[in-house]
């Protein structure tokens, strides 16, 4: 289906719960996040409807997201169900990667095709500030996990922290010399939590940019990335740039919250409730959230204009 700009809109971002074992500190308060009541949340047969409404509009790439997306109960069967609605559907998990040696064989069993993997810093001390809570050898080893259980293009999310990890690029960077991994530099968004902070925290991945195109061997696109491969490098190096650049023009996503709102824009305020329809009913709040996409986000002027934290909305 197409939005009111003539975008094709073909990717879902589906949040599936708004908790999370990390504590990140861009993403919710140190306190944490209340627990919704049981009823609060989409259920994961409302989930699979939503998914299989949003494939009869033309959707055919679901991402789930969070929070954490792997803390939620009955996960692996969300995968089963996606993935028997049609083959024809790209299903990839973006998350912090802490369960994965659990869970990716079954991941991989259920039909996911891709994983994307946060990891913003390769230092223990370093992981234990951002994450509040986490152990980097946790994610590590949740790498190592999916690796073994057979994906491929394992992308790495790496959210650039001015004063922070912007000493350890160079570092993220050579992880791709010998390990076909996809590392993500990616502009901190100024919404939820981070409103608020210093400017200093926010750095551009322009002096990236300017580096690797001097010594790339060749520059393609994937999503929202700028895609660098370099000599004899096994995995690429990524630059997603919603400050500095931006990419609404070229925006093919929605978004559903983990209590059911449709999110025309990760950065809108406008929300449509999806919770306790179905069938006809779904599929028309669906397009109706669709049809209210707006042309780009206001990030740059007006600010966030949505309340939400990242751990509600899914990234
Ligand atoms: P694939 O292309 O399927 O590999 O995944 P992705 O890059 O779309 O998703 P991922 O969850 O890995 O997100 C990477 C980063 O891009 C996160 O920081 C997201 O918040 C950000 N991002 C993804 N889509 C959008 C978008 O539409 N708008 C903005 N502003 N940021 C986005
Ligand atoms: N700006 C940019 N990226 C963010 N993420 C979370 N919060 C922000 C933010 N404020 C990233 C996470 C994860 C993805 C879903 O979004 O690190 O990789
Ligand atoms: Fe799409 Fe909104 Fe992101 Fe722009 S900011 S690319 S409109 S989700």
């Amino acid at each position: 289906m197409k939005d009111n700009f003539g975008r094709t809109i073909r990717y879902l971002r589906l949040s599936v719960t708004d908790l999370c074992n990390y504590r990140c500190i861009y993403c919710m308060d140190k306190e944490g996040v209340a627990k919704k009541r049981h009823n609060d949340i989409l259920s994961i047969e409302e989930l699979t409807d939503i998914a299989k409404a949003a494939y009869s509009l033309g959707i055919r790439k679901i991402r789930l997201t969070g929070g954490e997306p792997l803390v939620r109960r009955g996960i692996v069967t969300l995968c089963r169900n996606i993935r028997a609605i049609s083959d024809d559907i790209e299903l990839g998990i973006t998350t912090n990667g802490s369960l994965l040696p659990e869970l990716a064989d079954e991941l991989k069993i259920a039909g996911v095709d891709r994983l994307n993997i946060s990891l913003d810093t390769l230092d223990k001390a370093t992981f234990r500030s951002i994450t509040r809570v986490g152990e980097l050898d946790d994610t590590l080893n949740g790498i190592k996990a999916a690796k073994k259980a057979g994906f491929t293009d394992i992308k790495i999310n790496t959210v650039l922290l001015g004063g922070i990890n912007d000493g350890e690029i160079f570092d993220f960077i050579k992880l791709t010399e010998d390990e076909p991994l996809h590392v993500r530099f990616i502009e901190l968004m100024p919404l939820g939590v981070v409103k608020g902070w210093d400017k200093i925290r926010m750095i551009s991945v322009s002096p990236i940019e300017e580096y690797l195109r001097q010594i790339a061997e060749s520059i393609t696109s994937d999503g929202v990335a700028r895609v660098y491969h370099l000599p004899g490098h096994k995995g690429t190096v990524g630059l997603i740039s919603p400050m500095s650049k931006g990419f609404c023009a070229s925006c093919d996503k929605i978004r559903v919250t983990a209590d059911g709102k449709l999110k025309p824009c990760l950065h809108s305020q406008t929300e449509i409730n999806l919770k306790g329809l179905h069938g006809d009913e779904l599929i028309s709040a669906l397009a109706d959230g669709i049809s209210q996409k707006p042309a780009r986000h206001l990030l740059d002027t007006v600010g966030a204009q949505t309340d939400r934290n990242m751990n509600e909305i899914g990234g």
